[in-house]
């Protein structure tokens, strides 16, 4: 018995280990596991080991508590409703923590609310987080799961350990993560990503438990200490604020690893395509929330020859090799994804991929034994009785309120992805050709361009904008700024993040991607979208690739290289209004761009890398001129 050891026995009142071998941990794991049992007083202790076994005794345990509900039609596959009060990503309770405001957000205009991060001192944080972590595992079981974000031992890879209350978010952790005791063996004594969440529901409870889902949504606080490496969830179980290893780890607290060892932690779909003869290319695109990163990343080209892999479909860790190229990986071992709208006509290879083992969040049940959301109507038949995401139950076609959650989500293994990239797992990454940037912008925005040079294309992403969805708390139609499609998701002062990028070809002998920007989105005047997006976006990805070869199939436009008049392949398409997709409207442009302008001033103010400004007032100057 070990001095850490002790410290447990004696300090923690004898808290049993459930579970695994207190002593296989390494000592900077165990010192940090007794300081969580220390503050959060759990009854028990329990070290995940990732196993099958495991798995299915804890979804067994959640069978008979009713948390989960076993989806009968498909193997190994489950159904779980939240309550009601905790279904997204509650972005106003994310804080980021460092002594230096402005190492962690901009110099905002006075009187402007910055929403490029939220920081909180560590000092003030501390007084929230001991309202609210001490003794909050009372009565619960505390989960310590080792898990790697990318392929084990791979160089580009990182290590967490999460301690959770929440059993549900094991069972996501293992689909979204690779958790292994050989993480203990890679991690031995350097350094790992500590994450700590609970649900914030101490038993005896002191609050009505909905549908068997403890959280505590009155004091949701999701704080991230980058110079620590340390995150701290408090009272919510959904997917964004509760699998630690993805949005909090993966992008807030990588992005400031990235700055610090000069790469990149994005919030990007990784893909590779193959056109008819045979050359691959790699893309990455970021879009915001909801607005088709799943989507593109497994389309289903609709142009014949084209083969389309995933390698990542939410974020891509970048990193130039000694070669200079652009590689990247996806360090994520799943697909958390928007289920409304996902079916066999608009994205059959997500469907494939979670025909089983997989878990299913906020959508409705159907009597046989099925999922069922919106977008679903054609494959589920008429008259079918369902119990929706609010536990109510009618026949389909029957009128009622949506049957799922806007924003419920599927939870399955990326290597069950039909269309999986034969190279998802390669430990030196994908050479990345190009990087898109995209939002939902119903008006004045055409379906392509592409940047004039890497500053330029910085300038494009920092000025991204779209439509609000469902995937946070926002409401309604709104069109919001998402720079980088990161806003919600950034670990440090936003400006040092543009000039991060602008940073990237000062290095000599870097081959750098070009960089584009797509809209599906924009609508006719009766609000019909005017692009048929989903498989048929290949023509304008097919375009993209031509333009990485250098064909000469674009002209200069004030806001970019456009497609030459029938560059694009619109073959067997429908009739397509070219002349609106594809227009720059003046008027539209000139707001645009000098709104732009003004959201960095006010947002980002002195921290924007000048040449920024400039390229926005050239933009600006040549629409005047137009
Ligand atoms: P996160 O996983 O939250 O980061 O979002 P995401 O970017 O992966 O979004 P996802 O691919 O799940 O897209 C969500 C919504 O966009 C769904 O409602 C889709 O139907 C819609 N969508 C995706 N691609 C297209 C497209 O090409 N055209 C249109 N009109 N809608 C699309
Ligand atoms: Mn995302
Ligand atoms: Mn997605």
């Amino acid at each position: 018995v070990t001095e850490v050891h002790e410290i447990v026995l004696q300090k923690v009142g004898h808290v049993p280990v459930a579970k695994g071998d207190f002593m296989k941990m390494p000592k900077s794991v165990r010192i940090f596991v007794s300081h969580c049992i220390q503050l959060m007083k759990p009854r028990g202790v329990y070290i995940c080991d990732g196993s099958e076994a495991e798995a299915q005794e804890i979804i067994h345990k959640l069978e008979e508590r009713g948390t989960l509900t076993r989806l009968t039609k498909y193997k190994n596959s489950y159904l779980c409703r939240t309550d009601p009060e905790d279904v997204a990503r509650v972005e106003s309770k994310t804080f980021i923590c460092t002594p230096d405001k402005y190492e962690t957000v901009p110099h905002v205009r006075e009187g402007v609310a910055g929403i490029l991060g939220h920081w909180m001192g560590p000092d003030q944080m501390q007084v929230e987080l001991n309202d609210r972590f001490p003794g909050c595992m009372a009565g619960r079981m505390m989960y310590v799961i080792p898990f790697s974000m990318g392929p084990i031992g791979s160089p580009l890879s990182k290590i967490g350990v999460q301690v959770t209350d929440s059993n549900y978010v094991l069972l996501c952790m293992r689909l979204m993560t690779r958790i292994s005791p050989k993480v203990w063996e890679v991690l031995g004594d350097k350094e790992f990503v500590k994450c700590i969440h609970s649900v914030g529901c101490p038993r005896p409870v002191q609050r009505v438990v909905k549908n068997h889902w403890p959280c505590n949504p009155e004091n949701v606080l999701i704080a991230h200490f980058p110079h620590e490496r340390k995150i701290k969830s408090y009272g919510s179980g959904y997917g964004g604020n509760s699998l630690l290893g993805k949005k909090c780890f993966a992008l807030r607290i990588a992005s400031v690893i990235a700055r610090d060892e000069g790469w990149m932690a994005e919030h990007m779909l990784i893909s590779g395509i193959t056109p008819p003869n045979g050359e691959e290319m790699f893309i990455t695109a970021a879009f915001p929330s909801a607005c088709g990163k799943t989507n593109l990343a497994m389309t289903t080209p609709t142009l014949p020859g084209y083969k389309v892999q995933v390698v990542g479909d939410d974020i891509a860790w970048m990193r130039f090799n000694k070669k200079g190229e652009l590689r990247a990986i996806n360090p994520e071992a799943g697909f958390f994804g928007v289920a409304p709208g996902t079916n066999m006509q608009t994205n059959p290879n997500a469907m494939m991929s979670f025909q089983e083992n997989s878990i299913f969040t906020n959508v409705a049940e159907t009597a046989d034994g099925g999922y069922y959301w919106e977008g679903l109507e054609d494959e589920v038949p008429k008259g079918m009785a369902i119990k929706t995401w609010l536990n109510e139950t009618r026949a389909l076609g029957q009128p009622g309120p949506p049957a799922s959650h806007p924003n419920a989500r599927f939870t399955c293994p990326a290597s069950q992805c039909p269309i999986i990239h034969p190279r998802w797992e390669d430990p030196e990454g994908v050479p990345v050709s190009a990087i898109i940037f995209g939002g939902r912008r119903p008006k004045g925005v055409p379906l392509v361009f592409e940047a004039k040079s890497w500053e330029h294309g910085v300038m494009i992403g920092a000025c991204v904008k779209s439509e609000a969805t469902a995937a946070a708390e926002f409401k309604g139609k709104k069109i919001m700024h998402d720079p980088m499609a990161m806003r919600p998701f950034m670990g440090y002062n936003f400006g040092h993040y543009l000039q991060h990028w602008l940073d990237m070809p000062k290095v000599p002998g870097r081959k750098l991607p070009k960089i584009f920007h797509v809209n599906w989105f924009r609508t006719d005047e009766s609000g019909k979208f005017l692009w048929p997006g989903f498989g048929e976006n290949i023509r304008v990805i097919d375009w993209i690739l031509r333009r990485c070869k250098g064909e000469d199939i674009a002209v200069e436009s004030p806001i970019g290289f456009i497609p030459k008049p029938g560059s694009i392949n619109m073959e067997g398409l429908g009739k397509i209004n070219e002349k609106e997709l594809f227009s720059m409207p003046k008027h539209y442009w000139l707001d645009d761009t000098r709104e732009s302008r003004r959201f960095l001033e006010d947002q980002v103010g002195v921290d924007t890398p000048p040449i920024i400004f400039k390229l926005l007032e050239d933009q600006e100057a040549a629409f005047v001129a137009m």
